[in-house]
């Protein structure tokens, strides 16, 4: 049986689900306080695992305080609304600081006192094709979001940035021009797989922690994704089933890099590259296409 979709609608040209855009006046006249901690991303672009890393190091890489509660009631999610829950706002309002919370929002559309208030900010940016792999994924199972389609269908959904949250490019992109004004840690998925110790370490300076090697360790280990995969309070599972429907596809799916090969035809792929050099020919961001 299908699960029934919520719809969607548009929020200054880019599509949010309805409840949020319901909602939406609260969401942009939300107040942040100068210590709140924000993590930013693109949807699927690694925002649990930073979830996770930032929760540990607040914690001092005590892993049963981050088994207190599943992720989405340890961070608000600022433009989040399930139909009978609170929102992300009233659930912000009735944290103690300092709050950690996590939006998927582009930077137009980010309720500006993030960045009035100086707020730090972590954003994760991960290569576009494995990005949209997993976003495909996510929309099949998660029924806050529309149906995805077919895979050809989803594609050019996506190249058109017609998906909740808008155009990759132009996220990626806004994020990156505003990180010189504003305190924001620009991080890529690809390096946190590559050398998990050197961004934590990262993040952690980013917090102004100073944790020993022991306590690193620790947050290593626990944030790894097989063990992340395994953790009830990490991995989604708590989340009732008529949303998420894990059967369909696991929230925790693979974790890997360049899982786009076992999707993209050579023909999409010759012509997502055209698309991708165009679009990204006005940027400085040093990501490189694996083509
Ligand atoms: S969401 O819904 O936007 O908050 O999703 P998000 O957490 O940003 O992205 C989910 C993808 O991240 C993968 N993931 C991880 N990869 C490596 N290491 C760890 N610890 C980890 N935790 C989550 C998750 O598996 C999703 O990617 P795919 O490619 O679909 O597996």
């Amino acid at each position: 049986k299908k699960n029934e979709r919520i719809g969607v609608d548009y929020i200054k040209g880019i599509l949010q689900p309805t409840p949020t855009c319901d909602i939406w006046d609260e969401i942009w006249n939300f107040q942040a306080k100068p210590d709140d901690l924000l993590i930013s991303t693109y949807p699927k672009a690694g925002t649990t695992w930073t979830q996770e890393i930032v929760d540990m190091i607040q914690n001092d890489g005590n892993i049963e305080k981050c088994k207190r509660a599943p992720t989405h009631l340890r961070f608000a999610f600022i433009e989040g609304k399930l139909p009978s829950l609170s929102s992300g706002v009233e659930q912000a309002n009735a944290m103690p600081s300092p709050r950690k919370l996590k939006t998927h929002l582009p930077i137009q559309l980010l309720p500006p006192s993030f960045l009035e208030k100086g707020c730090k900010i972590i954003y994760v940016a991960r290569n576009v094709k494995d990005n949209l792999v997993s976003y495909y994924h996510f929309q099949k199972m998660n029924a806050a979001l529309p149906d995805p389609g077919t895979w050809e269908e989803y594609f050019e959904d996506f190249l058109n940035g017609k998906v909740c949250w808008g155009s990759w490019y132009d996220h990626v992109k806004g994020w990156w021009e505003a990180k010189d004004k504003y305190p924001i840690l620009y991080l890529f998925y690809e390096d946190m797989k590559e050398n998990p110790k050197h961004e934590i370490q990262k993040i952690m300076e980013f917090m102004g922690k100073n944790l020993d090697e022991d306590a690193l360790d620790k947050i290593i280990y626990h944030t790894s994704f097989d063990i992340m995969k395994k953790n009830p309070m990490a991995n989604y599972t708590t989340i009732p089933g008529e949303i998420m429907d894990h059967s369909v596809s696991l929230f925790m799916r693979k974790g890997t890099v360049g899982d786009w090969k076992n999707y993209f035809t050579v023909a999409q792929n010759e012509r997502f590259n055209e698309i991708y050099k165009e679009k990204m020919a006005d940027t400085t961001l040093p990501f490189s296409i694996d083509d």
